[in-house]
């Protein structure tokens, strides 16, 4: 097969504003018509179809995560090329004051990749995450009493945002006087991953956060390995290099927490907001939550799998060849599109529907959280987040809905995260 066979819907506009906010139509048409769709402006193939997308992740060695343009240096070097001429210097500037930082965890291969893996497998464990449980329990009881008696709220702001905020803040071990500016950072850290157009103060003030950020962790970093604590910053800080009988070096410390902070709310941010919409949208399903708590797991599995918050991921293509027929060639980009491949009918029936009653396994295959070797690590306290605080919110809130006084809330237009900025939802006191 060749990409001729895509002239039919040669129309797609992959990266126009509204396919970004409203996605499922044009994944359904590439799923069907171009499962491996070429977009030659930046000479990527976007991958669609489930088992395609899975069969790239499989496929380390052909499919590589090593992708300059999205991570690491370079792409802090294209931005700064994208800003306007007045500001490139005060840009360059900034980042050349940067620790440089190496690619780890997301951004790189085996045999590396196990290596940091294993660090960060010590951060996640079954006993750590049920040890958190009741500080979990706790955040989320504390910021519902900020709102809960209101009757109405902008529900992101109150609730989707701080609460993952705040625990992956307590997790990292961040104290309490650095808190605010913590928050500043890395909502301004998560923002850069939209690839939204900002104009050059944006770029300015994005900057100036991750350098001051950067201080402030390997500031913590120092202390922790003075006075080792049980939090992440710590364990990182102490921990040893597989293999290599060394501590991380402050650049790959400062490399895997920023992907922390980031990985840690946002995305958990996101599936707090649109399981939300979901709810408001459909009473039913409220009230069979409510009635049986025990299918929370479902809902959580089924909302993450509908509105994927990573809607895609690059990989770089290695050698010559091809996935699903299509051909690829070494230096390519690929597209993982999670988004898309969660709702591939081939794999789940009614697959643009919740589902309560899919079973646990099927449920269980959605490809929100990746799979193989770069399986998200934080999925278990993702997980743990999501399925405390939807029933906490059902419990000290009846009757949610959208407000009226509101447009239908749609989704940023970003490219890589899938996002609702805002949600108004009113609701009756219990
Ligand atoms: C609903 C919440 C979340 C979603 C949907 C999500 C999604 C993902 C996805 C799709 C990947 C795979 C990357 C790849 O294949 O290249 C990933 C990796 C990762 N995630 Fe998450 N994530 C979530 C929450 C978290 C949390 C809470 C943390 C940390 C506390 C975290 C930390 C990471 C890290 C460090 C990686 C890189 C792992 C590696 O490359 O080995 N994520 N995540």
């Amino acid at each position: 097969m060749t990409n001729e066979a895509l002239t039919d819907i040669s129309k797609v506009q992959f990266f126009d504003v509204e396919t970004l906010k409203h996605p499922h139509e044009t994944y359904a048409l590439l799923r069907e018509k171009a499962p491996v769709f070429h977009i030659p402006m930046l000479n990527m193939h976007v991958v669609t179809r489930y088992d395609l997308v899975r069969e790239a992740i499989k496929d380390t060695e052909t499919f590589s995560s090593v992708v300059d343009q999205f991570f690491g240096g370079a792409a802090n070097q294209q931005m700064i090329e994208s800003a306007p001429e007045n500001i490139q210097k005060e840009l360059r500037a900034i980042y050349g004051q940067m620790l440089p930082q190496p690619g780890t965890l997301i951004s790189v291969d085996e045999p590396i990749h196990t290596k940091y893996r294993s660090i960060v497998a010590h951060l996640f464990t079954v006993s750590q995450i049920r040890k958190a449980e009741s500080a979990v329990q706790s955040v989320i009881d504390k910021t519902l009493d900020n709102f809960a008696k209101d009757g109405k709220a902008e529900f992101v702001t109150a609730f989707a945002n701080p609460v993952p905020l705040r625990i992956i803040g307590d997790r990292l071990g961040i104290p309490e006087e650095e808190r605010v500016f913590f928050d500043e950072a890395a909502t301004a850290a998560a923002a850069g991953l939209r690839f939204n157009p900002i104009d050059g103060d944006e770029m300015v003030r994005r900057a100036r956060l991750a350098l001051e950020l950067q201080g402030v962790l390997v500031r913590l970093i120092e202390e922790a390995r003075v006075d080792p604590q049980e939090h992440m910053i710590s364990i990182l800080a102490n921990g040893t290099l597989e293999g290599e009988d060394r501590q991380l070096t402050h650049g790959e410390c400062v490399s895997i927490l920023n992907q922390f902070l980031v990985a840690g709310h946002e995305t958990t941010s996101s599936t707090f907001g649109w399981g939300m919409l979901m709810l408001c949208q459909d009473p039913e399903i409220q009230s069979r939550l409510r009635d049986d708590p025990s299918l929370v797991n479902i809902f959580v599995e089924e909302a993450l799998r509908l509105e994927s918050p990573v809607q895609g991921l690059p990989r770089k293509v290695t050698k010559d060849t091809e996935l699903g027929g299509y051909p690829l060639k070494a230096g390519e980009l690929i597209m993982l599109r999670f988004g898309a491949a969660n709702r591939d009918e081939g794999q789940f029936e009614c697959a643009h529907m919740m589902d309560l009653e899919r079973p646990k396994a099927k449920a269980g295959a959605q490809l929100a959280f990746g799979s193989g070797v770069h399986f998200c690590p934080g999925a278990p306290l993702a997980r743990q987040e999501l399925t405390l605080g939807f029933p906490a919110l059902l419990e000290r809130m009846r009757n949610i809905r959208l407000s009226s006084d509101h447009d239908v809330p749609t989704a940023d237009p970003s490219f890589l995260l899938r996002n609702l900025p805002e949600l108004h939802i009113e609701w009756d006191l219990t």
